[in-house]
């Protein structure tokens, strides 16, 4: 089933959280999914020992000469595979890239994430000639304001739609719910409206979120 590899060679982009929130929102609506942490800092392997019951299966055990097989390995067994990624492009960035049913390359509303964007987009390329398939991608704008669109995001926007870049119709908004999932190592619908703000709008922008993530790996197969 779909292996979604999120990257970007910029460190603090929102990879780690993005994956974690849309991983365990398809978990907790009952989807099997694992995700292979091969960030550095173990973020999501560090929330996995903590005392959620979401199901999702979280392996941090990955290195650039098990990736392949374990992604060949997890895909048969579960519905979606997630892989983390590391700040920097690497030889197992390369090779996550090239099993990937779908690439998710967020960013935040900053000229430089915009420029590290385009150096994800030629990385997927890259793995694209070397292994002569598609690799779809998609910009997934992270830590947005739900409220406004800045004058910047709006700018950055359609320079990325002039240049036909892909991009999620939906953001990960910036809540600090996100946050407190790494903190409390609950998933969404554990953690307490009493120490949190603004939960129901953030599991529903993940619920969106990761609708929308469905819709496109089932077109992704539909078209492969
Ligand atoms: N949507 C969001 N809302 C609030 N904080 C966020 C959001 N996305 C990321 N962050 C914060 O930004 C920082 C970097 O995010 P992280 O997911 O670790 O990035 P990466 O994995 O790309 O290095 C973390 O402190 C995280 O809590
Ligand atoms: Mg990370």
């Amino acid at each position: 089933m779909p292996v979604i590899t999120v990257a970007n060679p910029k460190g603090g982009a929102g990879k780690s959280t993005a994956t974690l929130v849309l991983a365990t929102s398809l978990a907790q609506q009952g989807a099997s999914v694992v995700i292979l942490d091969c960030d550095p800092n173990r973020a999501i392997e560090g929330w996995r020992g903590g005392n959620s019951r979401n199901p999702v299966i979280v392996d941090g055990g990955v290195t650039e000469s098990t990736i392949t097989a374990k992604i060949d390995e997890y895909r048969k067994k579960f519905q979606f595979v997630f892989v983390d990624l590391e700040g920097t492009a690497s030889r197992l960035m390369s090779r996550a890239l090239a099993r990937a049913q779908l690439v998710v390359i967020p960013i935040q509303a900053s000229p430089t994430d915009a420029e590290l964007a385009a150096r994800a987009i030629r990385l997927v390329q890259e793995e694209e000639q070397a292994f002569e398939k598609t690799i779809p991608y998609r910009i997934l704008f992270t830590r947005t304001s739900p409220a406004i669109a800045t004058k910047l995001e709006k700018h950055i926007t359609s320079q990325l739609t002039a240049s036909e870049v892909p991009m999620f119709r939906n953001h990960l908004n910036e809540r600090s719910a996100y946050k407190a999932l790494f903190y409390y190592q609950l998933d969404l619908d554990e953690l307490d409206p009493k120490e949190v703000n603004g939960l129901p709008a953030a599991r529903d922008n993940a619920f969106r979120l990761a609708e929308e993530l469905i819709n496109l790996v089932i077109d992704v197969k539909a078209a492969a």
